[in-house]
């Protein structure tokens, strides 16, 4: 077994007396995809919030690397390593690719392989070119690397993705697809909500499935592959 990046144990969330996952537990291994798939309503991004710290949990734990960060500010879980990319890409529009970018830059110098413009650029390439160009007129797939590329230029080992393809016609769906095989490559560890099915079951090696707010199913995308309908019958994909 290799380090565990990401451990979530029996984590209730609520809006006010309104709670909406139960019980939520799961890994998420260094160096791996987990995909939390689920329908709208589910629970998934109410979850990725939880575990970035813009939301408190109720009950149960979050620990990253094994540091418990469940009660941490979303700043600590940064600087910690876990860096989410929220649903809607927020992007600044009015500024440039360059400009985005630069913003988001934020030098971490204790660890390893650290990210940086140059590096941003040498994987999405798409980006440099658009380098000078501003934000809102970039495609919907652009768009999406680009708020990836934000969320790297804070030096992440674990990156939380919400819905990366949502809304993309599906051409840029796949080059969104290629953008997040790259990460994989990169061995960051990550956790990948996604209406996507087959997006997510390419990309991932863990499956975890919420309906509405409780894990309806977990095991390894391996076995999804050979029995999708372990998943498919929670997602009203088929
Ligand atoms: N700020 C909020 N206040 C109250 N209820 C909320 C709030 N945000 C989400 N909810 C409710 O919590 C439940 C889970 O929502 P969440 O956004 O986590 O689902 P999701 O799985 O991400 O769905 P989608 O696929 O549509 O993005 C839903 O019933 C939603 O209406
Ligand atoms: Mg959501």
């Amino acid at each position: 077994m290799g380090t565990e990046a990401l451990r979530v144990n029996n984590l209730d969330v609520s809006y006010g007396e309104c709670c909406v996952v139960h019980g939520l537990s799961l890994a998420l291994q260094e160096g791996t995809v987990l995909a939390l798939l689920g329908r709208n309503g589910a629970g998934k991004s109410t979850s990725l919030n939880t575990f970035s710290g813009l939301l408190q949990p109720r009950n149960g734990s979050i620990s990253l690397f094994g540091k418990p960060i469940e009660r941490s500010s979303p700043e600590s879980v940064a600087r910690r390593g876990m860096r989410l990319v929220p649903q809607g890409r927020r992007i600044f529009p009015s500024l440039t690719v360059l400009e985005n970018l630069q913003v988001a830059e934020q030098q971490v110098k204790d660890r390893p392989s650290t990210w940086n413009l140059e590096r941003v650029y040498s994987t999405f390439g798409r980006l440099k070119e658009r380098s000078r160009q501003k934000a809102g007129t970039l495609s919907g797939g652009e768009q999406q690397m680009l708020a990836i590329g934000r969320a790297l230029m804070g030096n992440p080992r674990v990156l939380l993705l919400d819905e990366p393809s949502e809304g993309l016609a599906p051409m840029i769906v796949a080059e969104v697809a290629e953008a997040l095989k790259k990460l994989k490559a990169e061995r960051l560890s990550i956790i990948l909500v996604e209406q996507n099915f087959h997006l997510a079951l390419d990309l991932a090696d863990e499956i975890v499935v919420l309906n509405t707010g409780r894990v309806a199913y977990a095991g390894s995308a391996e076995t999804v592959r050979k029995q999708p309908e372990l998943a498919t019958r929670h997602l009203g994909v088929f």
